[in-house]
């Protein structure tokens, strides 16, 4: 599985003290880049949980499976998954 992940951020989140759970204890940073909450876990990787081989993105929460990824060198690699109706890769 690979995901793609799309931020805008140029520079680091600073976590301190106030960051950790008054709960749990612990600061939960998100890796699955789909959280509404960066830089923390909101539960979202959840939805990732049933992926396959393929390469995903995901669009207002909707997965969609990338059919071919295009370089900027021009190399393409296909993925096996059928395009969406877009004329894009899904
Ligand atoms: S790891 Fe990304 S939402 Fe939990």
């Amino acid at each position: 599985m690979s995901r793609e992940v799309t931020r805008d951020a140029h520079g680091p989140a600073y976590l301190d003290e106030d960051d950790i759970h008054p709960e749990k204890g612990d600061i939960a940073v998100c890796r699955c880049g789909l959280s509404d909450e960066h830089p923390f876990c909101d539960g979202s990787h959840r939805r990732t949980e049933d992926e396959g081989d393929g390469v995903y993105r995901y669009v207002d929460g909707e997965r969609l499976e990338v059919a071919s990824v295009t370089f900027a060198d021009g190399e393409t690699v296909e993925y096996g998954a059928e395009p969406t109706g877009n004329g894009e890769d899904g």
